[in-house]
C-alpha cells in the first residue's frame, strides 16, 4: 500500500467506527455546524485543534498558518473571522502557539528564507520589537524563544480586537471572548497565556467609534 493509501483505509475504519459508535453521526453532522469556537492555531502537524481538546467534528471552526498570525491584511485568516464570527457565531476565539514553534525559532534568526516566508516571519520579528525590552534580557535561547511564543499569541489576541469584525460584535453582541493559549509538545498540556473578554479595553488608536 502506498503511503497515502493508508490514510483513505483509516479513513474507511474512522468512518465505520463512527458510524457503528453513533449511527446518525453523519447524517446529523451533514445537516449543520453550530461550533462554539474558532481556533486559530499552527499549521505544525503535532498540534493537531480536535485530538488536543478532544473534541469531535462540527465543534471547532479551525484555521491554521504558520505561527499562528492574525495579519491585517491576509484575506484568509479574516475570511475565516467574519464567517465564524458573523455567521455561525463562535462565542470564543483561540489563538493557540506552541512551545517548539519553527516559525518562532525562524523569526529570530538572520537568515534569508527567501521572499515569501521572510514577509511571513517579519510579523514575528515585529513582535519581538514591541517587546525587545523584556525579551533581551533573557539570556538562554530557548526560554526567549518561549516568552516570544506567549507574546506572540497575545500580539495576535490584540490584532483579533484591532478588528471592525471583532469590535462591532463586542458591541452588538457581547462576544467572543479571546483567548491566548500555548500548546506544550513536551508534555501535551495547554497553557493558557492571555485573555480578553468581550468589550475590554483596547488602544483607542485602534477603536472604531460608529461602527
Ligand atoms: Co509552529
Amino acid at each position: 500500500m502506498k503511503p497515502y493509501e493508508i490514510l483513505l483505509q483509516n479513513n474507511k475504519d474512522w468512518a465505520e467506527g463512527k458510524k457503528a459508535s453513533d449511527p446518525d453521526f453523519f447524517e446529523r453532522l451533514s445537516h449543520l455546524q453550530t461550533p462554539e469556537f474558532l481556533w486559530i492555531g499552527c499549521s505544525d502537524s503535532r498540534v493537531p485543534a480536535n485530538e488536543i481538546t478532544g473534541t469531535d467534528p462540527g465543534e471547532i471552526f479551525v484555521h491554521r498558518n504558520v505561527a499562528n498570525l492574525v495579519i491585517n491584511t491576509d484575506v484568509n485568516v479574516l475570511s475565516v473571522l467574519d464567517y465564524a464570527v458573523n455567521h455561525l457565531k463562535v462565542k470564543h476565539i483561540i489563538v493557540c502557539g506552541h512551545y517548539g514553534c519553527g516559525g518562532v525559532k525562524a523569526a529570530i534568526t538572520n537568515h534569508d528564507f527567501k521572499p515569501v516566508l521572510n514577509m511571513w516571519l517579519r510579523n514575528i520579528k515585529d513582535v519581538y520589537r514591541i517587546h525587545r525590552s523584556e525579551l533581551d534580557l533573557i539570556a538562554d535561547e530557548e526560554q526567549k524563544t518561549n516568552r516570544l511564543t506567549e507574546l506572540n499569541v497575545m500580539e495576535q489576541v490584540f490584532n483579533l480586537a484591532k478588528t471592525s469584525i471583532i469590535q462591532r460584535a463586542w458591541k452588538h453582541e457581547q462576544r467572543p471572548d479571546l483567548h491566548g493559549w500555548v500548546y506544550g509538545l513536551q508534555n501535551g498540556l495547554i497553557k493558557p497565556v492571555f485573555e480578553m473578554k468581550a468589550g475590554a479595553a483596547i488602544d483607542n488608536l485602534y477603536e472604531y467609534d460608529d461602527l
